[in-house]
């Protein structure tokens, strides 16, 4: 690991939606395109993930694939030996270093985990999977030592974990992990003021999520453009009748704007001052509905281009790099605790 390690993991429990892409997905492409003469970028799919909340089981394996052809498809180079395009599972270090993090994490600390409350939240049944997960991730992290990890804002609190608990085995054990830089670090890095969070269209109040009760809200970016389309139209706005980026009193036409800036690619005040004042909600609505059509059927053609025998490949020649990488942090570990003999 010489270079260093930029990395992310998007989980197949659904499809993707354009949350997961602008907040993950194409910040850390965009690196694979343009840096990896600098960087070595881990895109992986966190497939034990999966089913920290409940899932058909019998289609794993198919979201699985249609998460590598969306990253395919979204532009991540597969034949470049330092992307690494890996699924979890396959690189058991990552199980094995989490139960070791296991026992050095505070009950507490976990428990105050946001995303824990909130999926836990009057949910009947759950599961010990779903409390641990952020333990997970940070075996995710640290077995590459991974500097930058592009994540949404939903995700800043576990990244934060990762830090504190590498800097506590750092502590008591002697400088055995790499730290990620802190989340200003990150967003400074892509160029962000701050992590993003695209909010459900139907009740922006919520984030957009692959797990919500309803899909009328979420872009997904298999959605038929036409039907996509439909949805922004029918997004939940305010009765102020003019547009305007104001999170808190407008958060579902700050939203819209916020997708319009994603897709153009323009700073969310450009595009506000494009649009700020414009009191037929319909007219703008009609607006970011034909630009979602238009990028989804853009993107939809080079999903259908996707060569599974290139992803194949991918992962084959990635999973063993993985593996020879992750393997040699678990043995500093298992050294460190007393698991191997210190060489
Ligand atoms: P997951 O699969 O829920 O989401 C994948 C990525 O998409 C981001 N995201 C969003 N960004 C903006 N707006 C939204 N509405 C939105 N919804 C989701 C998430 O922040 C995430 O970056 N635990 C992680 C997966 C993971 C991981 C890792 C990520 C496992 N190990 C190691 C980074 C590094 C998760 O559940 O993300």
């Amino acid at each position: 690991m010489t270079k260093p390690v930029i990395l992310t993991g998007l989980r197949a429990n659904n499809d993707l939606h354009i949350g997961n892409y602008f907040g993950a997905m194409l910040p850390t492409i965009e690196m694979a395109k343009s840096h990896v003469d600098e960087y070595q970028i881990n895109m992986f799919i966190p497939d034990l993930h999966s089913f920290t909340t409940p899932i058909d089981h019998d289609d794993l394996q198919r979201q699985v694939w249609s998460n590598a052809r969306l990253f395919a498809a979204s532009g991540l180079p597969l034949d470049n030996d330092d992307i690494l395009l890996y699924r979890q599972s396959y690189v058991p270090a990552h199980s094995e270093l989490t139960w070791i993090l296991d026992c050095f994490t505070g009950f507490g600390e976990l428990s105050r985990m946001t995303q824990f409350k909130d999926k836990s939240q009057g949910a009947e049944d759950v599961k010990v999977g779903l409390f641990n997960y952020p333990v997970l991730m940070a075996s995710d992290i640290l077995l590459y030592g991974a500097k930058y990890v592009p994540v949404g804002d939903d995700q800043s609190q576990h990244l934060e974990f990762t830090r504190d608990i590498a800097g506590r085995m750092n502590n008591k054990f002697n400088d055995l992990f790499e730290v990620p830089y802190e989340v200003s670090k990150q967003h400074e890095f892509f160029g962000k003021g701050q992590g993003l969070r695209i909010m459900d269209l139907a009740d922006p109040s919520k984030k957009m999520s692959k797990s919500a009760d309803s899909d009328k809200g979420v872009i997904f970016l298999t959605d038929e453009p036409g039907a996509a389309a439909k949805k922004v139209m029918s997004a939940t706005t305010d009765d102020r009748a003019s547009v305007n980026y104001n999170t808190i009193e407008q958060p579902g036409i700050s939203n819209l704007l916020q997708i319009l800036s994603l897709l153009r690619g323009h700073p969310i005040e450009d595009v506000e001052t494009a649009y700020k004042g414009q009191s037929s909600y319909g007219d703008f609505k009609r607006i970011v509905a034909d630009e979602v059509a238009e990028f989804l059927t853009a993107f939809q053609a080079k999903l259908a281009d996707v060569n599974d025998d290139a992803i194949k490949a991918a992962f084959e020649r990635s999973e063993v790099r993985a593996n020879e990488q992750a393997n040699a942090t678990l043995l500093r570990v298992q050294q460190a605790v007393g698991l191997r003999q210190k060489a």
